[in-house]
């Protein structure tokens, strides 16, 4: 394994903590920066300097929800190879799903994810717990976790939790945290007989629609209020949870939205068909203006890719046998800059929800901002060229993006991991490995 013990990235727009820039240098040592000033000259040489002049020093991006298909579903993904997609997005850590095969339900199975991680991942990793009705004692002491994951929708088999009955035992005992997939599956169940027998994708937003999302988002409110239990709710999706949440959020509970979510909406079905089919499903333009002031509002605190990978042949078996999901990791950082660039929101502000405030929802120590004592996690930008998103470059197995062709800015050019150059203008070090999340707080 490669081992730098010391970078120094010179003449960066470095982003600081404060949300202002600096235009200066960062000194990392072994795993950690321990410099940051805007002319550093060190008495001892660097092993590697980064002339960075032009480009943009952000924290590496920390995506809190993919699904990396390994064990049991290589053929979609693995964590080889989804970590390099991630290294070329800028996403330095990732929090995985438990819907891999066996499901992440157990200690067993959550040691055998962090081994696999050990051995292939050029990121950092953490691997949710998966609830499902009977493993309450595993979803209490599972170590280490970001929390527990619930699908209270959208999920067949033993993962599905999604009954007040079956969920309330596990908001009432433990304090770690609950992220819930928020879908109402009885209605989803209702609405798949009225639908039955058309084949439009589209239908598919209609099938689970404001309704489906909204029930399941005020269930599981509900029971957090009830038991003051720390709740995230995944993937946000629909202007009406928002503005329900911008209502009625305690101080404990944070919620996501996914960069298609924001991007995309309804009408992508006619120029990708079931390649926009996703769970929760895309929703209308005013959904996503909705989603959008309440992100910038503060109401919706980060953001996450839901990564899931499908191959093309999978997304071509017609709907309703199509897999729902997108890949995400290698665009999503692109695709907020570009739209900081265009106006819609500020570079630090994409940061902060795609890295520190993620950091801080999960307790994740020593992660999400360039200061000395912060682990080098870092990836550096460049906002001032515009590439489009090109199927032949994505380095996820699945090899598809649901934004092929989109023109982006602030693609990134280094990405640093634990001190290493992982990525560095289109060539991997693949031999860099990241290691095992912790977090703090509630557990
Ligand atoms: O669209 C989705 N795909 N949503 C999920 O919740 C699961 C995911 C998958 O694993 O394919």
């Amino acid at each position: 394994m490669p081992s730098i013990s010391s970078l120094l990235i010179r003449r960066a727009h470095i982003l600081l903590p404060s949300g202002e820039f600096l235009v200066g240098d960062v000194q990392t040592q072994g795993r950690e920066i321990i410099q940051v000033a805007p002319n550093i000259s060190s008495s001892e040489a660097p092993e590697k300097i980064i002339d960075a002049e032009g480009l943009t020093l952000l924290p590496g991006v920390i995506d809190p929800q993919v699904h990396f298909r390994e064990p049991g579903l290589e053929h979609k993904e693995d964590l080889f190879t989804a970590s390099r997609a991630c290294v070329k997005g800028g996403v330095t850590s990732f929090l995985e799903m438990p819907n891999t095969k066996p499901l992440t339900t157990t200690q067993a199975a959550l040691d055998d994810k962090l081994q696999r991680a050990g051995q292939k991942c050029l990121v950092n990793f953490g691997f949710f717990i998966g609830a499902t009705a009977e493993n309450l004692p595993d979803l209490l002491t599972a170590n280490p976790t970001p929390g527990i994951k619930i699908f209270m929708g959208s999920m067949h088999g033993p993962l599905l939790v999604d009954t007040e009955e079956k969920l309330e035992p596990i908001f009432a005992r433990g304090k770690r945290l609950i992220a819930v997939h928020a879908e109402n599956q009885a209605r989803i169940d209702e609405r798949k007989k009225e639908f039955a027998g058309i084949s439009e994708p589209a239908i598919h937003s209609q099938i689970q629609d404001n309704e489906t999302a909204l029930l399941a988002t005020k269930m599981a409110l509900k029971l957090s209020k009830k038991y003051e239990r720390r709740l995230h709710i995944l993937h946000t999706s629909t202007g009406d949870e928002a503005e329900l949440l911008r209502q009625d959020k305690p101080s404990w509970v944070t919620a996501e939205v996914t960069p298609q979510h924001l991007l995309l909406n309804t009408s992508a079905y006619e120029k990708i068909g079931t390649l926009a089919q996703m769970n929760p499903p895309l929703k209308s333009a005013g959904d996503n203006d909705i989603l959008w002031q309440a992100l910038l509002d503060g109401v919706i605190d980060f953001i996450a890719t839901d990564h899931a990978p499908h191959t093309l042949a999978e997304k071509g078996k017609g709907y309703p046998n199509t897999p729902s999901g997108m890949p995400g990791v290698e665009t999503s950082l692109p695709l907020m800059l570009t739209q900081a660039i265009q106006g819609r929101c500020s570079v630090a502000q994409v940061s902060n929800w795609m890295s520190t405030a993620v950091a801080k929802g999960y307790g994740i120590p020593k992660k999400g901002a360039i200061a000395p004592g912060f682990d080098a996690d870092l990836v550096l930008v460049d906002l001032n060229n515009y590439r489009p998103v090109l199927r032949e470059e994505l380095m996820t197995k699945c090899g598809w993006s649901p934004f092929e062709g989109w023109s982006l800015t602030g693609w990134p050019v280094v990405t640093i991991v634990g001190g290493e150059v992982t990525f560095n203008r289109g060539e991997f070090n693949s031999e860099v490995r990241g290691r095992a999340l912790t977090f703090n707080g509630a557990s």
